[in-house]
């Protein structure tokens, strides 16, 4: 049996891999670890707490001995480790958690499992590492030219994993993966931030033009493929995962609030993100070589997705009226009150 730590189980992606892998892997114990900030959510993992082959440690990646308790207790022999900070605009403005999470705590899981000698270490990063890009797709060995506070602290997590490969020979892989959206996803993302207040008839903050581009990619692919890499991904091996859905934001917020049945009045154009990524591609040729591709369509997905958060309010309403608030005044109040909203 192997026994995988899932750091930042309790999170959107996280916790859609931890039910991806109890679904689809009969023999693998899923131990996940989560300081539960204010992304951290156990409603994510409700439909998983009676499973006997999952367990829940709460606990900071960067908290050393923590770390190494866990590690005993469960017998640890894979890690993968999705636990961040993850919003670009909290990053921009208290970037501080950022470096400790994504920068030391890779560190301590890195050394921790070195010392322990675990089979193998599945960092999950992101495209953002590459920075922005008018034309063509990024590849693997393409230089890393990170642009927010966010993208930096995870591309230095992610340069930890290369060295703890080429420096011990730990058996490494990092996945790259683009947009992500679906079900469980904190409403201070993009899709859920929109589609929960189109439903309250509340302003969509649309930054700048519009006109950036990200690459979308459906939650359960973004789990599946991690799940691929994991399993059939070289040591030492770096993959591009992406949707393949490049999109201005413009057109999927119409999109949206079509299948909201709400008017486009509602998206208001409100100042820029401070150093905004104009363009996100992958090339993920690498990745389909060995064998994985999408499995989901994103005009069905989104749909799927909007139809989600209509179905749910019971997770996402008590999330918006709590620390969310703060963090909603903070990075809006003001871009409104200039929108004249
Ligand atoms: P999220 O913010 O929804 O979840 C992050 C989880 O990590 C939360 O449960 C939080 O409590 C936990 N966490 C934060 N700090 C921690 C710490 N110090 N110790 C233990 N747990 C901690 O994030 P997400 O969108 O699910 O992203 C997960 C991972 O995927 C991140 O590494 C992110 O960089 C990466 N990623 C995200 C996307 C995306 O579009 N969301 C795309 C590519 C890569
Ligand atoms: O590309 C992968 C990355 O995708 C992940 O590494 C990050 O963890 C994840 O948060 C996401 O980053 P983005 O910055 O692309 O996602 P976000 O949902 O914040 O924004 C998506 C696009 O929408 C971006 O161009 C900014 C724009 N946007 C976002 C918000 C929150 C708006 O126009 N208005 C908004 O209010």
């Amino acid at each position: 049996m192997k026994n995988i730590l899932v750091t930042g189980g309790a999170g959107f992606i996280g916790a859609n891999f931890v039910h991806y892998m109890l679904n689809n892997y009969p023999d693998y114990k899923i131990v996940v670890i989560d300081k539960l900030t204010y992304a951290g959510n156990m409603d994510n993992l409700k439909e998983v707490a009676d499973n006997p082959r999952y367990a829940f440690y709460q606990g900071d990646i960067a908290d050393r001995a923590r770390v190494e308790e866990i590690f005993d207790a469960e017998n640890i022999d894979t890690v993968v480790n999705f636990a961040a900070e993850s919003h670009v605009d909290r990053s921009i403005l208290t970037p501080d958690a950022f470096i400790m999470t994504d920068v030391v705590g890779t560190y301590v899981l890195l050394e921790v499992g070195r010392q322990r000698g675990i089979e193998r270490f599945h960092q999950v990063s992101t495209d953002e590492v590459y920075g922005t890009i008018d034309e063509g797709s990024f590849k693997e060995g393409d230089p890393l030219e990170p642009n927010s506070p966010y993208s930096a602290a995870k591309a230095g997590g992610e340069l930890q994993v290369r060295a703890y490969n080429e420096t011990y020979g730990m058996d490494t892989v990092v996945s790259r993966g683009s947009n992500t959206f679906g079900p469980y996803q904190y409403p201070e993302k993009v899709m859920p931030l929109f589609i929960t207040n189109a439903i309250d008839d509340l302003p969509l903050p649309l930054y700048g033009d519009g006109k950036q581009v990200r690459d979308w990619l459906y939650v359960e692919d973004h789990a599946s493929g991690i799940a691929h890499i994991l399993h059939h991904g070289e040591s030492g091996g770096i993959y591009n995962l992406g949707g393949g859905n490049e999109r201005y934001n413009i057109d999927v917020t119409h999109q949206m609030l079509e299948h909201l049945d709400k008017p486009r009045s509602l998206i208001t154009p409100v100042e820029d993100r401070a150093g905004h990524d104009r363009r996100y591609s992958l090339d993920c040729s690498n990745l389909h070589a060995i064998g994985w591709k999408p499995a989901y369509e994103f005009e069905s997905a989104l749909e799927k997705t909007v139809k989600w958060y209509v179905d749910n309010e019971w997770w996402w309403r008590p999330i918006k009226s709590g620390e969310f608030k703060d963090f909603y005044e903070r990075q809006y109040a003001e871009r409104l009150k200039n929108a004249g909203k």
